[in-house]
């Protein structure tokens, strides 16, 4: 099967399920899968039923797609996400993305854990542009030319309009908001010293394992991207050590600040 017949296939099934209008997919990084919870009229679908679909491994992430309304909206969301570390291929990681599209969403909302560079545990950061340091591109390969063109622009890969209401929405809910750009690696081994000192020079703010593989194909199929990362630690050299067990745990800390962000900014979209 190709890989729009399989998106097609998928599109059609979560139709089948209940799946009707799709605003805005959105996608929930470790530990912050609980803003699903808030999702009304919801339908939920385990992964392991839908075809095309990717299997879940990660601790803290539930592998379930919630369809439902969330903030006036009607949402696709994913309670876990697929990352390359995982084994996955990117056709796998990213293929929520062109299922999303094909089903005309407007925008993505995307969202991660990550290691701070120039910022410390527990800030939220809105993502203003990455740094592609997987070495990998989703779009190597034939180009989908109904989807999008072969050489995407990246000059406004994370819309300025929404990033414009994202700092809006946190100023008058009182919710500190950074900025920076996130840079992405692959994983699954944290980053050496080394590295980090090469990410801060430059130009990073969070390092993380995931979305930009996402972000490459919403901007490929003209989705506006909104993306929040939840500094969990400060990123290696920068604290004594790291572990995936501070990680969850400062997410639990800075959650309910994160999903009244999310859920207040996309009621402005
Ligand atoms: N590095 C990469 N990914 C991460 C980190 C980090 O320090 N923290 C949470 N996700």
């Amino acid at each position: 099967m190709t890989l729009i017949d399989k998106i097609k296939e998928t599109a059609q099934f979560l139709q089948a399920r209940g799946v009707g209008q799709v605003d805005f997919g959105l996608i929930l990084g470790s530990g912050l899968g609980e803003l699903a919870d808030e999702i009304t009229n919801a339908i939920q679908i385990d992964y392991a039923d839908i075809p095309n679909w990717g299997r879940s491994t990660v601790v803290g992430h539930a592998g379930k797609l919630v369809y439902g309304t969330l903030a006036g909206k009607q949402v696709l969301a994913l309670q876990g996400r697929f990352h390359f570390y995982e084994g996955n291929s990117l056709e796998v990681v990213t293929f929520p993305v062109r299922v999303m599209a094909e089903l005309k969403a407007t925008g993505l909302i995307v969202t991660n854990a990550a290691g701070g560079v120039t910022y410390g545990p527990g800030t939220l950061m809105l993502i203003t542009d990455h740094l592609n340091f997987t070495g990998q591109n989703p779009l190597i390969g034939q180009n989908l030319e109904t989807y999008g063109p072969r050489f995407p622009d990246m000059s406004h890969a994370y819309d300025p309009a929404y990033q414009a209401k994202a700092h809006a929405v946190a100023q008058a809910a009182g919710i500190a908001l950074a900025e920076g750009v996130y840079m992405g690696f692959t994983g699954p081994t944290y980053e050496t010293p080394a590295e980090i000192r090469f990410a801060e020079t430059i130009g990073a703010d969070a390092v993380g394992m995931s979305t930009v593989p996402e972000v490459i194909i919403a901007v490929h199929s003209g989705l506006r991207v909104l993306g929040f990362s939840a500094i969990t630690n400060h990123a290696t050299g920068k604290q004594a050590e790291l572990n995936h067990a501070e990680v969850v745990k400062v997410t639990t800390q800075i959650k309910d600040n994160f999903k009244t962000l999310v859920k207040s900014t996309l009621a402005e979209l």
